[in-house]
C-alpha cells in the first residue's frame, strides 16, 4: 500500500510517501526562521505558515517519490497532540485528499509516530523501552507493538526539550534552543557548574525539569561568570543525567533488552553518547533514529499510519484535531477498530 502521510502538529510542515519498500520521500519545511526571534513557537504564526506551505510540501513529497495522487492508496495525518491551529491544516489537507480521491484515511498520534520512528530504518523486536523526549513531551513507554503502549512515567512539569529551549532563551541563544546548547556544549566543561538533579519520591519513573531551569535562572541572576560553553555543557549534563538514569533503571527493572530513544531531543549528541555508552555497559541495545527522524517529520507518521491502514483501521473524516491525546492511557488509545469505526 502506497501511503501519503502529513504532519503539522507544531512548527514543521511535513509530508512523506511510503510503500512496502519503506520511505520513498520525506520533506520537511521548517519554520525556525519565523519563530526564531520570539525564542519559541508562536501558534498563530505557525498556523499561517502551515497554510502557505502545506500544498507545496505535499506536491514536493509526491514529486520526490516520482508519483502523483493517482498512485496513492491511503492517507495518514497527525491528529494530535499538538497546537490545534497547526494540526488542523495538515489534518484537513489529508481528509480533503482522502475525500476527493475516495481513499482510506487514518489519524495518527504524534507520540506514536516518534516511538515507532526507529522502525523506519531497521526492524526492532517488541517489546522495547521507548524514551520519548521532545519539545512537548518527555515520557517512558513499554512498546509492545504498533498500537500497544504502556506508560511507565513522564515529566511532572516541563518536557526536556522545553527545558533546553527555555534555558537557551535565558542564555540569549537562538531557537530551537536544544540544538544551540548542544553545539556550544561541545567545547564546554560539563563539571564546571553542579546543577541539581531532581529525584521524585513518588512515581518511580517520573521526571522533572523545572528545577534545573530555575537553577540556571538563579545562576545567571547571581552572575557567577563561567564561560557560556561551560554553562551549556553543565546544564545539558544535568538534563541528560535525569533522562539516562530512570531509563536505564526501567530497562533493568522490567528486564527489557532494547531501549529506543526518540523525539527531537534524541538528536542531542551528549544524550546519544551517554545512552550508547551506559546502555552497552548494562548489556542493553540502545537504538536511536537517524537525525532526520528524531525531529518532527511525516515519515514516522507514515510508518504508524500505514501499519494501521494495513490492519484495516480507518478513521471517519469527522476525526478532529486534539490538543492533548496521550497514548499509553487506555481511554485515549486512537484505535479505530476498538472505537467502532473500522
Ligand atoms: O520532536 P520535536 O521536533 O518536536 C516536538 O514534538 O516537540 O522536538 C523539538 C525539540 C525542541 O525542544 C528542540 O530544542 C529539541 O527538540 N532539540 C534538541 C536538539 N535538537 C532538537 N534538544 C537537544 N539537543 C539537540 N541537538
Ligand atoms: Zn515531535
Amino acid at each position: 500500500m502506497r501511503v501519503l502521510a502529513i504532519e503539522s502538529s507544531c512548527d514543521d510542515t511535513a509530508a512523506a510517501v511510503l510503500n512496502a519498500d519503506g520511505v520513498r520521500s520525506s520533506v520537511v519545511a521548517s519554520q525556525d526562521l519565523v519563530h526564531g526571534r520570539y525564542g519559541g513557537v508562536v501558534p498563530e504564526l505557525a498556523s499561517r505558515q502551515h497554510v502557505l506551505a502545506i500544498v507545496p510540501i505535499i506536491e514536493r513529497a509526491l514529486a520526490d517519490a516520482h508519483v502523483t495522487l493517482d498512485d496513492i492508496e491511503g492517507v495518514a495525518a497527525t491528529y494530535g497532540p499538538g497546537l490545534v491551529g497547526s494540526l488542523l491544516v495538515g489534518l484537513q489537507a489529508a481528509k480533503g485528499i482522502a475525500l476527493a480521491r475516495g481513499l482510506p484515511f487514518v489519524g495518527v498520534n504524534h507520540l506514536e509516530g516518534h516511538l515507532l520512528a526507529i522502525l523506519l530504518d531497521r526492524p526492532v523486536a517488541f517489546p522495547y523501552l521507548g524514551l520519548l523526549v521532545s519539545g512537548g513531551h518527555t515520557s517512558l513507554y513499554v512498546v509492545d507493538g504498533v498500537g500497544a503502549y504502556r506508560l511507565l512515567g513522564r515529566t511532572r512539569d516541563d518536557a526536556a526539550g522545553e527545558a533546553f529551549d527555555k534555558g537557551a532563551k535565558m542564555l540569549g541563544l537562538g531557537y530551537p534552543g536544544g540544538r544551540e546548547i548542544d553545539r556550544l556544549a561541545a567545547d564546554g566543561d560539563r563539571r564546571a557548574i553542579r546543577f541539581p538533579r531532581a529525584t521524585l519520591k513518588r512515581g518511580a519513573y517520573d521526571l522533572s525539569f523545572s528545577g534545573v531551569k530555575t537553577a540556571l535562572r538563579q545562576y545567571l541572576l547571581e552572575e557567577r561568570g563561567a564561560p557560556l560553553a561551560d554553562v551549556c555543557a553543565s546544564f545539558q549534563e544535568a538534563i541528560v543525567d535525569m533522562l539516562a538514569a530512570p531509563t536505564l533503571r526501567a530497562a533493568h527493572d522490567l528486564g527489557l533488552e532494547t531501549v529506543v530513544v526518540s523525539g527531537g531531543v534524541s538528536a542531542n549528541r551528549r544524550l546519544r553518547a551517554r545512552m550508547e555508552e551506559e546502555g552497552a555497559r548494562a548489556g542493553l541495545t540502545v537504538l536511536l533514529p537517524r537525525f532526520a527522524y528524531c525531529t518532527d517529520n511525516a515519515a514516522m507518521i507514515g510508518y504508524a499510519g500505514r501499519a494501521r491502514l494495513l490492519r484495516g483501521e480507518r478513521h471517519p473524516l469527522t476525526l478532529n484535531a486534539a490538543a492533548t491525546a496521550p497514548i499509553g492511557l487506555p481511554d485515549t488509545l486512537p484505535h479505530a477498530a476498538e472505537a467502532g469505526h473500522a
